[in-house]
């Protein structure tokens, strides 16, 4: 049965609440360290070794390429991060806490204002957060804004990304982005949930407007073997259309669509490729001790499901400037990727 616009609406919000929950286990096991999950979720639920293992190896391999894309900017003055869909992802206060992010720069949080509304409460009821809103910048003050909080470094807003005017407004007028400093675009399982049209229109948007940008895309890839046939079931099951999916339903086609877009290097791995080559040889030792996983062929595949694109786009400086910025940003594999880019 086919769900109202205001159901799928409630519906997809509430898959915040489910990647909440998952990194709150994967954390409460001690797949990796996230001192402020359990500010925003409490919950006696339990996820498989092999949804713990998956969650520490996205969260791991975003924060990775954001700390790359912070460090290989730095020369560039003030850095803008604008985490598409956050909910209550905890990565700005992660970054933050490390000093990863400085009071010159900027990171935009947006959201549903349903969600972000829940966010400002939670951020505002813990002061493990909320102190870090201000630390050590020049003014002390944190604002309400349009469903959410604004300060020097921080902006948490709500809007619904489809709306393209108003997310354009809102960057340029409220945030008071620079159309040529870095900026960085994360987008984690968010824009499949968006038409197609409306998705390529907020990739493109951003390829258009900022002069030096880069985006990073975690989502399902195909949707048309078995094991993707079973995926895109489970999630219809609960009342989602994942359009995009079968319009771009593998690595290559992703990235023919982020190329057509503007951005002129894009590079995407599976997530098996990431964990076999990318992550940390020593903590995947460590976090494959803590539970034990014998559905190996199920992980392999669910691994290769998921896919990690990032790209950039910098026309206003040269070309040997760019590609010293790609090299320092991506991930390098030792594997071929190519049998998985069909
Ligand atoms: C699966 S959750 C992912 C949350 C976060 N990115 C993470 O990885 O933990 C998807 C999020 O995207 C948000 N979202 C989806 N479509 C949106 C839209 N059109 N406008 C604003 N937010 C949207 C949902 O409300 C939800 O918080």
């Amino acid at each position: 049965m086919k769900n109202s616009p205001l159901e799928q609406q409630r519906a997809i919000q509430q898959t915040n609440d489910d990647a909440a929950i998952s990194k709150y286990c994967a954390v409460s096991k001690g797949y990796y360290s996230d001192p402020f999950i359990s500010l925003f979720v409490n919950t006696k639920e339990k996820r498989q070794p092999l949804i713990n293992r998956g969650t520490y190896a996205r969260v791991r391999a975003v924060q990775m390429l954001v700390e790359r894309f912070l460090q290989s900017t730095k020369p560039y003055g003030k850095r803008q991060i604008i985490n598409l869909g956050a909910g209550f992802d905890t990565l700005f206060f992660r970054l933050r806490e490390k000093d990863v992010i400085c009071k010159e720069d900027m990171f935009v949080e947006l959201d549903f204002p349903q969600v972000t509304r829940m966010k400002r409460r939670i951020v505002r009821q813990h002061s493990a957060l909320y102190s870090l809103l201000t630390k050590n910048t020049d003014t002390n003050s944190v604002q309400e804004v349009q469903d959410g909080l604004s300060c020097d470094i921080y902006k948490l807003i709500g809007v619904d990304l489809k709306q393209i005017e108003s997310l354009s407004y809102l960057l340029e007028h409220i945030c008071q982005l620079s159309a040529d400093s870095p900026t960085l675009v994360i987008s984690e399982c968010v824009l499949t949930y968006i038409e197609p049209q409306n998705a390529d229109r907020i990739i493109q948007y951003f390829s258009n407007s900022f002069s030096f940008i880069s985006f990073i895309l975690f989502e399902l890839t195909f949707p048309t073997d078995p094991f993707g046939r079973q995926m895109v079931k489970n999630i219809e099951q609960r009342g989602f259309s994942l359009s995009s999916l079968s319009l771009y339903p593998s690595l290559q086609a992703q990235k023919e669509r982020f190329t057509q877009f503007g951005y002129s290097k894009v590079d995407i791995k599976s997530m098996y490729t990431i964990y076999e080559d990318v992550l940390e040889v020593e903590e995947k030792r460590r976090i494959e001790r803590l539970e034990l996983l014998d559905e190996l062929e199920e992980w392999r595949l669910l691994l290769q499901h998921y896919f990690l694109l990032y790209c950039l786009k910098a026309n206003a400086l040269q070309e040997s400037e760019e590609d010293k910025i790609w090299n320092s940003f991506c991930f390098i594999s030792k594997s071929c990727e190519e049998e998985y880019l069909s």
